[in-house]
């Protein structure tokens, strides 16, 4: 079978070959399509793609998603595997390194994050300058890219043992940071890491501890906490990640280009949308009050938020492990009247048509908003979370494309519908 494309320019019957790889053909072929192959300003054509719905930016190696199947895959091995079998830490080695340690190499990635999990004093003063009623969202995006003060050898980017020293930082400091935001908050005083608990167990110290000497997380708490950052860990070329990957790629430090993933994921229709969603579920309040809101919703007046995906059109696996997960945490945490409510959303969602035919379901921040709430955390501190689980990913996928021989800096081309050339007028002159 012939990998190649035969198109017809059809404004002067020009045909051209392009070839197919791996399922691909590259937009640059296009350029090659010109009215007039004489002339040097005819710059051919070009792909255009906003919110580019079918343009692959890159080659990737590290997490495979099938939408249509709901299949998510990092490094080869099934989300529902890693849920039930990995921990976080070990996940978040498999998305950098692209296989699963030995139990040596565990043993020192567990020691190299924990080594880098406190932070600098100036950090805590630097925090302690936010307002106590800011968002924790905007408190970590702005430590982070004030991280890249604090280490300036960072810069030096194509150094390999610098690349290590940031990854190591930016995975030990998230649970840190983001604990700080929000004792910061509350004016309670802070916590120090734990270097003997777990990733998810070691966070929950930072946020929770009070007199007690020693802080011990329930089991199943810590455990949930932690199969939710496995499934935020990496979600291939969602809006954050290219932001990492396109901020990268003018090669600043990754503190920098961190930041600016954080701010990406900061949108409700991103990492934002299970602050939201719960927010949401607030305002609706009780079982009476769907109807109304579902109407609202088909009458396009607002969005139902932790429903639909740009790319899972079947169901979101990791909507489906949560949902599972909920119904053991919320037996032994407090019980809402909200979840009533969702569970009633979820119900209409997947049987009314305004949303099977739009193939709108579940996604992974409809339910993790209800085990966050279950564990303690504000809601404000949701997005947080989706961010210090995604540092992983992000981690990964900067540093694959940094290294990709095919890469330069992003720089996408525009259809200019703008004015065509004219003269400046003077103030006085105009009408
Ligand atoms: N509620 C109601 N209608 C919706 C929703 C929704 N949540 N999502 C999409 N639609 C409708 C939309 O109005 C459009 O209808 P029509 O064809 O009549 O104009 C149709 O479905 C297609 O929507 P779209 O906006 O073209 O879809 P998209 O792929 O651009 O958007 C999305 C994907 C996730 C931004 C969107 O579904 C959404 O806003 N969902 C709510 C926010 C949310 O839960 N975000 C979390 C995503 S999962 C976590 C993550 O990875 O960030």
């Amino acid at each position: 079978m012939a990998q190649t494309l035969t198109v017809t320019d059809n404004r002067n019957g020009k045909t051209y070959e392009l070839p197919i790889e791996n399922g691909a053909i590259r937009s640059v072929a296009f350029n090659q399509m010109k009215l007039d192959a004489d002339d040097p300003l005819d710059h051919g054509l070009v792909c255009y793609d906003p919110a580019s719905m079918n343009t692959a930016s890159c080659k990737s190696t590290i997490t495979y998603i099938d939408g249509d199947r709901g299949i998510l895959e990092y490094r080869g091995y099934p989300i529902e595997q890693l849920a039930e079998k990995s921990t976080f830490l070990e996940t978040a080695y498999l998305l950098i390194h692209g296989d699963l340690p030995t139990a040596v190499q565990f043993e020192k990635w567990k020691h190299d994050i924990s080594d880098h999990t406190m932070v600098h004093e100036n950090v805590k003063n630097f925090i302690g300058g936010f307002h106590h009623d800011a968002h924790p969202m905007g408190i970590l995006l702005s430590t982070v890219g004030a991280l890249s003060t604090f280490y300036s050898d960072a810069n030096d980017i194509f150094d390999p043992e610098q690349r290590r020293m940031s990854v190591n930082r930016l995975i030990g400091k998230m649970p840190t940071i983001a604990a700080l935001a929000y004792r910061h908050s509350k004016g309670f005083p802070y916590n120090q890491p734990d270097a003997d608990l777990s990733y998810a167990g070691n966070y929950l110290n930072m946020m929770f501890k009070m007199l007690e000497p020693r802080y011990q997380p329930a089991p199943e708490i810590e455990r949930a906490l932690d199969v939710l950052f496995i499934l935020h860990a990496d979600h291939e070329q969602n809006c954050s990640t290219n932001t990492m990957r396109i901020v990268g790629s003018s090669h600043p430090d990754p503190y920098s280009a961190t930041a600016a993933a954080i701010a990406a994921l900061y949108g409700p229709l991103h990492g934002g949308a299970n602050e939201v969603v719960l927010r949401m579920l607030h305002r609706i309040g009780t079982l009476e009050n769907v109807p109304a809101f579902i109407a609202s919703v088909k009458a396009g007046k607002e969005r139902l938020m932790g429903f639909g995906h740009r790319i899972y059109k079947n169901y979101d696996p990791r909507a489906a492990i949560i949902k599972r997960m909920a119904d053991q945490v919320l037996s032994i945490t407090v019980t809402t009247p909200l979840l009533d409510v969702a569970r009633e959303l979820e119900r209409i969602g997947l049987e009314d048509e305004y949303f099977v035919s739009r193939k709108l379901y579940p996604n992974v921040d409809f339910y993790s908003g209800f085990m966050y709430q279950a564990m303690g955390i504000p809601v404000e501190m949701f997005p947080v979370l989706f961010a210090l689980a995604r540092t992983a990913g992000w981690m990964a996928q900067w540093q694959e494309s940094l290294l990709d021989p095919e890469q330069k800096i992003g720089r996408p081309r525009q259809i200019y519908l703008g004015k065509t050339r004219r003269d400046y007028v003077p103030m006085t002159e105009r009408a």
